[in-house]
C-alpha cells in the first residue's frame, strides 16, 4: 500500500500500538444523537484502524473497549455496548480473522455474559493460527486488577511450593500477566484530548511513548494513525541521535 507523504518508512514503525478510544459520547452529542450512535461510529473506526495497522506493518494493536470502571455507566449504555460488541464479534471479527488477523481478549471474563464469553473464545480459537496483526481487545480490563490477580496467583503458587517468594523478578511477574505473550506497547494513543492512562496497561506502559490527540475516536482515520506513527518516529529519531 502507498504510504502517506508524512510517513517515514526509513525508520521502524512501532511494533505494538495501544489505543484508548475516547470521545464517542461527545461525538454523538455534537450531532444531537444518542451515545450509542457514537459507539457505533467508534466501532467503524476500530475496523479501519485494524486494517491500517496491518497495512503499516504494525504487529500488535491493543484497544481499550470496556474498562473495569465502565460498569458504572447507566445500565442501558452498558447493554448497548455489549450488544455492539456481540454484533462486532459476529460480523467484523470473522472477516478480520479471514484476513489473517489474530484476535485475543484480555480482561476479567467472569462478569461477561455467557454468550459473549462463547463468542470471545470462538474468535480466539478460530484465529489462533493466523500470522497477521495480533489484535487484542481489552474487555472488562483494569491494569490494577490485572496486577493484583498476578500477585494473588503468585502468592498461591508460593503457598503450593511452586516458587520461593524470592524468585520474583520482572520477568517472572510478567509471566503472570495476561499480556505475557506480547511485547510492551511502543506507542499509546488516547483520543479526545484527555491525558490520562485510566487504568490501561499500567505495568506494560512503563516506557511507552504517549500521544494525545484532540480528535474524537469516531473521527479517527488511517491518516490520524499515520500521523501518530510519524510523530513516534520523530521521537525515536531524536532519541537515537542523542545517543550517538
Ligand atoms: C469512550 O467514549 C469509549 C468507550 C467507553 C467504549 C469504546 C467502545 C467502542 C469504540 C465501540 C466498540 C468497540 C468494539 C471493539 C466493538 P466515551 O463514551 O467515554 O466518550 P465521552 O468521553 O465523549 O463521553
Amino acid at each position: 500500500m502507498a504510504l502517506a507523504p508524512a510517513f517515514d518508512d526509513s525508520i521502524a514503525v512501532p511494533t505494538h500500538v495501544a489505543i484508548i478510544m475516547d470521545g464517542n459520547g461527545r461525538w454523538a452529542r455534537a450531532r444531537g444523537l444518542p451515545r450509542i450512535a457514537g459507539h457505533r461510529q467508534g466501532a467503524e473506526a476500530v475496523r479501519s484502524t485494524v486494517r491500517a495497522c496491518s497495512d503499516l506493518g504494525i504487529s500488535y494493536l491493543t484497544i481499550y473497549a470496556f474498562s473495569s470502571e465502565n460498569w458504572k455507566r447507566p445500565a442501558s449504555e452498558v447493554d448497548d455496548l455489549m450488544g455492539l460488541l456481540r454484533l462486532y464479534i459476529r460480523r467484523e471479527l470473522v472477516d478480520l480473522g479471514r484476513e489473517g488477523v489474530r484476535i485475543r481478549f484480555i480482561g476479567d471474563r467472569s462478569r461477561l455474559d455467557t454468550d459473549i464469553n462463547r463468542l470471545i473464545s470462538e474468535s480466539e480459537q478460530s484465529t489462533m493460527n493466523n500470522k497477521g496483526l495480533i489484535f487484542t481487545v481489552a474487555l472488562n480490563y483494569g491494569g490494577r486488577q490485572e496486577i493484583l490477580e498476578a500477585a494473588r496467583v503468585f502468592a498461591q503458587n508460593v503457598r503450593d511450593g511452586k516458587h520461593e517468594a524470592g524468585d520474583m523478578d520482572e520477568q517472572l511477574f510478567e509471566s503472570y500477566l495476561q499480556s505475557k505473550d506480547m511485547p510492551d506497547p511502543d506507542l499509546l494513543i488516547r483520543t479526545s484530548g484527555e491525558q490520562r492512562l485510566s487504568n490501561f496497561l499500567l505495568w506494560q506502559s512503563a516506557y511507552t511513548e504517549f500521544l494525545f490527540t484532540a480528535t474524537l475516536w469516531p473521527d479517527f482515520t488511517r491518516e490520524h494513525l499515520e500521523q501518530a506513527v510519524h510523530e513516534y518516529q520523530r521521537r525515536e529519531r531524536r532519541y537515537g541521535g542523542s545517543g550517538d
